[in-house]
């Protein structure tokens, strides 16, 4: 199973991981992303990777449990 977890103290609000992916992120009032879902299915996988490439600053891990 394919966890996302944010580093909040890293994340600065860029919101590329929502353009991304936005089935998997939102961004809070307070400019910090956050993970919509906790088991990213399988045909999202790719498009959580591409999330996690794209946060400039490498906010974003993902944890293949
Ligand atoms: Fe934050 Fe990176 Fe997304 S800075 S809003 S996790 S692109």
């Amino acid at each position: 199973m394919i966890r996302a977890v944010i580093d909040a103290d890293r994340c600065e609000g860029h919101a590329r991981c929502v353009a991304r992916a936005p089935e998997l992120f939102d961004v809070d009032d307070e400019g910090k992303s956050f993970v919509l879902t906790g088991e990213i299915p399988p045909e999202l996988a790719g498009a959580a990777a591409a999330a996690a490439q794209a946060c400039p600053e490498r906010a974003i891990f993902l944890h293949n449990d």
